[in-house]
């Protein structure tokens, strides 16, 4: 777990906890057991994401992957004990209003289960896309989006913030994010070096995978990467008028990433 876990990453996905924070103007530290069982959860994903058995890869942050250090057995074992660790963590250290709490969680799993992550992996694995552009943004939404949307949401919740308008538009930035996320990283795939990366670059379409690169091409890509920028900036500026200064970076830096 601990191998895994501090290899490094960006940690875009504690990083939006905490920046969403900021911006409905409550200290980032608050929400640092949130954030850091999101990043629990996300490095589980990633330990289960390259086993042999799903896209078996060797590479990860840069170093041999779990399962190649540890063996299978071990790293489905690591995967797991993060995924229940990341709960007891929030359950037992995240300050909130017990109904807060619980709504927090509850949307946790959800963004990491069958109507999430877990489903859209499945969708991916299973070959099950739907034809045209809606199939794979549903797969992106499922199998990225939903956690990533759960970084902000979650923090909403927690905080109990409820003006509807603004709430919406958070949802609705969000949600762009986690897919414009998976766009980029099908198109990295493809145009980065696995040095960069710390993972193999190229795994994609050795495992025949339906991505935004695959279907549109390299140029079609960019440009939907580019309109799904558009959007998320568009919904972050009704969401956060004036304190979303940090997410902004954020959304940002993941559109034009290199790694
Ligand atoms: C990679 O996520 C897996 C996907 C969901 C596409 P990241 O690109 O955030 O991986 P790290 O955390 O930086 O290693
Ligand atoms: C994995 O998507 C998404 C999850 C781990 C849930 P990918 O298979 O595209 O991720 P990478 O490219 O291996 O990081
Ligand atoms: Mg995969
Ligand atoms: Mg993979
Ligand atoms: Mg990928």
């Amino acid at each position: 777990m601990r191998y895994s876990l501090l290899a490094g990453g960006k940690r875009i996905r504690p990083v939006l906890a905490l920046g969403t924070a900021r911006a409905i103007g409550r200290p980032s530290r608050w929400v640092l057991p949130l954030a850091a069982a999101i990043e629990l959860i996300h490095t589980y994903s990633l330990i289960h994401d390259d086993l042999p058995a799903m896209d078996d890869d060797d590479l990860r942050r840069g170093r041999p992957t779990c399962h190649r250090a540890f063996g299978e057995d071990v790293a489905i074992l690591a995967g797991d004990g993060l995924y229940a660790e990341a709960f007891a963590l929030l359950l037992s250290r995240q300050a909130a209003e017990p109904a807060d709490l619980l709504a927090a969680a509850r949307e946790l799993a959800a963004a990491t289960g069958v109507g999430g992550m877990v489903g859209g992996q499945f969708i991916d694995v299973a070959g099950t896309t739907a034809e045209g552009p809606a199939g794979l943004r549903h797969l992106h939404e499922l199998k990225t989006g939903r956690l990533i949307a759960a970084s902000v949401d979650c923090v909403l919740l927690l905080a109990g913030f409820l003006e509807p308008a603004r709430m919406s538009a958070f949802k609705a930035f969000a949600s762009e994010l986690g897919v414009l996320f998976q766009i980029i990283d099908d198109i990295l795939d493809v145009t980065g070096s696995s040095e960069a990366l710390g993972k193999p670059q190229g795994s994609d379409e050795r495992l025949g995978k339906r991505t935004y690169v695959s279907e549109f091409g390299l140029d079609g890509a960019r440009r939907l990467a580019a309109e799904s920028h558009a959007r998320a900036r568009a919904e972050l500026s009704v969401a956060a008028p004036d304190g979303g200064r940090e997410l902004e970076q954020v959304t940002d830096f993941i559109a034009r990433r290199t790694f």
